[in-house]
C-alpha cells in the first residue's frame, strides 16, 4: 500500500515508517517538525534503504494535505500520528491541544476521503479508560470524555468523530489504536525518542540521567497501592507498537474498530529503573519525590483482541526496551542534534 504518514517524522512515526517499508509498503511523511527533526526521516531511509519523501507542513491545513496528495499521491491509507501529546503541557495550553489534535484529523479526513483512501488509522491512547475497577483494560472498558487533561480528552473526542465519520463512509476502514506507554528504540540505534526540553515521561528521563544530561531520577511517589509502592504502567516496545500498525492496516476491514496496543504486563517505576541499570551496567541516582498530580496508580491493558483479530502480540520485554533505548541514547547523546 502507499501510505501518507502524518506526524511520520516523530518518535512513533519514524518507527511505523520503518515497519511499513520493511513490510513492502511505500511511505510519504508529512510533519511540521514541531517536536522532531528532519534527520529522523533521513535515518528511516538509511535503515530501510528506501526513498522516504518528507513533506514539511501543518497537517491541520487542508491546502497542505491537498498538496501532499497532489505531489505524492494517490494514497491507499492515511496513518494519523500528528498530535501534541504532553499531558502536563495540555493542562497549560488546552486550546492549542484541542485545535491541533482535532483540526489535523478534520483536514486529513476531508482530503483523504475526497481523494478515495481506503483506510484511516488513528493514534489514540489508553488514557481514555476512566475506571480503574476495569483493569486490565479491554476495548470494551469504560471510557469517558471527563478525563484529567486536554490531551486525553482530545483523543477521546477524535474517537467520537471517527466513529461518526465511519458510519457515513461504510467502505472506509477506520481503525483506532489505543497506545499504552511506548518505550525503547529501533535496534540500529539510529532513531529513538528525542523529546525537546526536559522529558515528561519516565523512560526518556532515565535515558538522559544515564547519559549524564540530567542529575537524578525523581520517583513520583512510592506510596501507591502497588507491589513496590511505585506506579504501574504497560510499557510497550516502540517496534512492537509499529508492527501493530502494519498488522492493523493489512488486516483492516471497512468500518470502525478499536484495538489496545500494549503488552498486558504491568511494570513499576522501580522495575523500569532496575531494568535500565542492567542495560547501562551501573546504578543510576534516584530520589523519591511527592506524587505527580493527575497520575493514577496503575494502567495496563488486556491485548487479547489485537491478538485475535490482527494476529498481533507484543514480543519484546522491558529489558529489550531498556537495551535498545540505551543503545540509541548512548549513540546520540543529544538526540538528533548529535548529527
Ligand atoms: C510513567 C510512570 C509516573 C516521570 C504517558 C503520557 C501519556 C500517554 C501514556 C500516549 C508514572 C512515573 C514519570 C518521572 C516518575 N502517552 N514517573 N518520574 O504518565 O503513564 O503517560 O504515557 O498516549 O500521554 O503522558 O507516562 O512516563 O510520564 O509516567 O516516577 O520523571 O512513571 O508517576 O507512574 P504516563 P510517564
Amino acid at each position: 500500500m502507499r501510505v501518507l504518514l502524518a506526524g511520520g517524522a516523530g518518535y512513533i512515526g519514524a518507527h511505523v515508517a520503518v515497519a511499513l517499508i520493511e513490510s513492502g509498503h511505500e511511505v510519504v511523511l508529512l510533519d511540521d517538525l514541531s517536536n522532531t527533526s528532519a534527520v529522523a526521516a533521513e535515518r528511516v531511509s538509511v535503515i530501510t534503504g528506501a526513498p522516504v519523501p518528507l513533506v514539511v507542513g501543518d497537517a491541520s491545513v487542508d491546502a497542505v494535505v491537498e498538496a501532499a496528495f497532489d505531489e505524492h499521491g494517490p494514497f491507499d491509507a492515511i496513518v494519523h500520528l500528528a498530535a501534541y501529546k504532553a499531558v502536563g503541557e495540555s493542562l497549560q495550553k488546552p486550546l492549542d491541544y484541542y485545535a491541533n489534535n482535532l483540526d489535523t484529523t478534520f483536514a486529513l479526513l476531508r482530503t483523504g476521503i475526497a481523494r478515495g483512501i481506503r483506510s484511516f488509522l488513528f493514534s489514540s491512547t489508553g488514557t481514555v479508560y476512566s475506571d480503574p475497577a476495569d483493569l486490565p483494560f479491554t476495548e470494551e472498558s469504560t471510557t469517558s470524555i471527563d478525563l484529567s487533561n486536554a490531551y486525553s480528552k482530545s483523543k477521546r473526542m477524535n474517537e467520537v468523530v471517527l466513529a461518526d465519520v465511519a458510519r457515513v463512509n461504510p467502505e472506509l476502514d477506520v481503525t483506532v489504536l489505543r497506545y499504552f506507554n511506548p518505550v525503547g528504540a529501533h535496534e540500529s540505534g539510529l532513531i529513538g525518542e528525542d523529546p525537546s526540553g526536559i522529558p515528561n515521561n519516565l523512560m526518556p528521563f532515565v535515558q538522559r540521567v544515564a547519559v549524564g544530561a540530567l542529575e537524578e531520577i525523581g520517583i513520583f511517589g512510592d506510596d501507591y497501592d502497588t507491589p513496590d509502592g511505585t506506579g504501574l504502567r504497560d510499557y510497550i516496545h516502540v517496534v512492537d507498537l509499529a508492527v501493530g500498525h502494519v498488522k492493523a492496516l493489512e488486516q483492516g476491514a471497512p468500518g470502525y474498530d478499536v484495538f489496545n496496543l500494549g503488552t498486558g504486563r504491568p511494570v513499576s517505576v522501580r522495575e523500569l529503573i532496575a531494568s535500565f541499570e542492567k542495560a547501562v551496567g551501573r546504578e543510576l541516582p534516584s530520589r523519591v519525590l511527592p506524587r505527580r498530580p493527575g497520575d493514577v496508580a496503575a494502567t495496563y491493558c488486556d491485548p487479547a483482541k489485537a491478538q485475535r483479530k490482527l494476529g498481533w502480540t507484543a514480543e519484546r520485554t522491558i529489558d529489550d526496551a531498556s537495551r535498545d533505548a540505551w543503545n540509541w541514547q548512548s549513540k546520540n547523546p543529544q538526540g538528533f542534534q548529535t548529527a
